[in-house]
C-alpha cells in the first residue's frame, strides 16, 4: 500500500490565529508542515522569515518541510537547521553551486530537497539524483498561493519517476501548487509522494476533513 505524504502549506494559514492552526494540523491526518520561505527578489513576494517559523516550531509537532524560495540560500543552511527544519529544500534556479550546496544540507543533518520551477526540465537532476532526498515540481509559478494546477506537472512526474528508478535511487517526489482532490489521486498514480496543498486545505470549511480526504483519495 502507498502511504501518501500531506504537506499542508503554513502560507494559507491565518496568521492571526497562528498556533490555532498548526494545532489544527497537529491533530489532523496530515503528516508534514510545509513552510514556504520568500525573500522578494527569486520570486515576486515576500512570505513571512525567521521570528514565524520559529513561533510555528514551538508548536508543531510534525516534520517542518522547508521550502526555500531565496536567492543565494547557501548562507541560511544552518540558521533553518537550528529553526528545527527537518528537509530543507533549494531552487535549482537559485543554486549556481547545487551539488555542493545539498552536501551542505546533510552535512547539517537534513534531508536536502530541490525545487525545480515549472519551466525547468526534470532531466537536469540527474547529475545530482544521489545527492537528493527530494525534488519539489512546481506545479504553479512559486510565490503565491492559490494558483491553478499546471497540467504539464504530469509529464514531469512521469519523467522524474523513470530517472529515479532508473538510478536506483531513494528520492521522494514532491508536488506544490493548485493541489485538491482533482488531481491528488492522479498525481500519486504518476508518482508523487508528498502533496502540498495551502488554499484547498486551509480555505476549507473543514481543514480536517479535507486533509483526511486527501489522505483517503492517495491511499493506493
Ligand atoms: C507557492 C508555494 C506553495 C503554496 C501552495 O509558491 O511554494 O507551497 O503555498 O499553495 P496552494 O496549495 O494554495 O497552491
Ligand atoms: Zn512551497
Amino acid at each position: 500500500m502507498k502511504n501518501t505524504l500531506i504537506a499542508p502549506s503554513v502560507l494559507a494559514a491565518d496568521f492571526g490565529n497562528l498556533q490555532r492552526d498548526v494545532e489544527m494540523v497537529n491533530n489532523s491526518a496530515a503528516d508534514w508542515f510545509h513552510i514556504d520561505i520568500m525573500d522578494g527578489v527569486f520570486v515576486p513576494n515576500i512570505s513571512f522569515g525567521m521570528p514565524v517559523l520559529d513561533a510555528i516550531y514551538k508548536h508543531a509537532k510534525k516534520t517542518i518541510d522547508v521550502h526555500l524560495m531565496i536567492v543565494d540560500p547557501d548562507r541560511y543552511i544552518q540558521t533553518f537547521k537550528d529553526l528545527g527544519a527537518d528537509v530543507l529544500t533549494v531552487h535549482y534556479e537559485a543554486c549556481t553551486h547545487l551539488h555542493r550546496t545539498l552536501q551542505a544540507i546533510r552535512n547539517a543533518g537534513m534531508k536536502a530537497g530541490v525545487a525545480i520551477n515549472p519551466h525547468t526540465n526534470v532531466a537536469l537532476l540527474e547529475d545530482v539524483i544521489h545527492q537528493l532526498d527530494l525534488v519539489c515540481i512546481m506545479s504553479v509559478n512559486p510565490g503565491f498561493g492559490g494558483q491553478s494546477f499546471i497540467e504539464n506537472t504530469y509529464k514531469k512526474v512521469a519523467q522524474l519517476k523513470e530517472i529515479i528508478t532508473r538510478n536506483n535511487a531513494n528520492v521522494l517526489i514532491e508536488i506544490d501548487g493548485g493541489v485538491t482532490d482533482k488531481n491528488a489521486k492522479q498525481l500519486v498514480e504518476t508518482g508523487a509522494d508528498v502533496l502540498v496543498a495551502g488554499s484547498f486545505v486551509f480555505n476549507a470549511a473543514d481543514p480536517i476533513t479535507t486533509i483526511q480526504n486527501l489522505k483517503n483519495i492517495t491511499t493506493l
